[in-house]
């Protein structure tokens, strides 16, 4: 397969939700998890682990898992894509659609040939002991909140990677609402944490491309508010 160029990929590897069936070739998802595992964590600790579920039965456990967050928080997804009634009509049929997708997940978790959880676990408290200031102490305990970051750069390299395969996948989530159900249906130990479930697969939909806000909207030269002039 052609490789394709960074910006490429970044401009294109849209959420995907709606896979083909068709099983995904060992040596691809070793490639994905070999750029996986060229993200930074915090401290280098790289104590994370990618779980690849390939076996249809573990996949249809999952998958009825998260079919069950959808029938519990179907209120709550109808809140969070509701545009306000003056939002123009183009946003509205965005939200709309995003809906639709997210819902679509929900009911065909178990068709993508490969679920894959991205974990971490935990990091031994190193502010313990430590000769410095309480205040400090207290700044550190809340910094390590920052090491659950250090899973998202992996994420979003497996991301780019599966573009670049031609593969579709979506950073999802909500599993986590039964996460305890996930980790049983799963054999996770108790002490781990998902924090990624990403059904990957070859895509019923094309990529890209990838729609945002403009950047003098969320960009600011040297001031808070003063937008980037570029
Ligand atoms: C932290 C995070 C959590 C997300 N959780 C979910 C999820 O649980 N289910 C889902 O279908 N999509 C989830 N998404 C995907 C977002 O909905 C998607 O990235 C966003 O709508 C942009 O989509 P686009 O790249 O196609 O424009 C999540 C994305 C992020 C970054």
């Amino acid at each position: 397969m052609e490789e394709i160029g960074l910006f490429e990929a970044i401009y294109s590897a849209r959420a995907l939700r709606r896979f083909k069936p068709d099983p995904v070739p060992d040596e691809i998802i070793t490639r994905i998890l070999d750029a996986a595992i060229r993200a930074p964590t915090a401290s280098n600790y790289q104590n994370w682990v990618f779980l690849v579920v390939k076996d249809a039965e573990r996949r249809r456990r999952v998958a009825e898992v998260y079919r069950k967050v959808g029938d519990a928080i179907r209120p709550v997804i109808a809140n969070l894509f509701q545009s306000a009634p003056a939002a123009p009509a183009q946003l509205a049929r965005q939200r709309r659609k995003l809906n639709d997708s997210v819902l679509y997940l929900f009911e065909h978790m178990h068709v993508p040939p490969v679920l894959l959880v991205a974990c971490l676990k935990p990091v031994a408290p190193y502010w313990q002991g430590a000769a410095v200031p309480d205040r400090i102490v207290a700044g550190m305990r809340a910094m390590a909140r920052f090491d659950s970051s250090s899973i998202y750069p992996a994420v979003q390299n497996i991301i780019l990677a599966c573009r670049a395969f031609g593969l579709g996948t979506v950073l999802t989530t909500l599993h986590a609402v039964l996460e305890d159900e996930v980790k049983a249906a799963l054999e996770i130990p108790a002490e781990v944490d998902t924090w990624a479930l990403l059904p990957i697969g070859y895509p019923l939909d094309k990529f890209g491309p990838v729609k945002r806000k403009p950047i003098s909207e969320v960009a600011c030269l040297d001031r808070w508010g003063s937008p980037w002039p570029g």
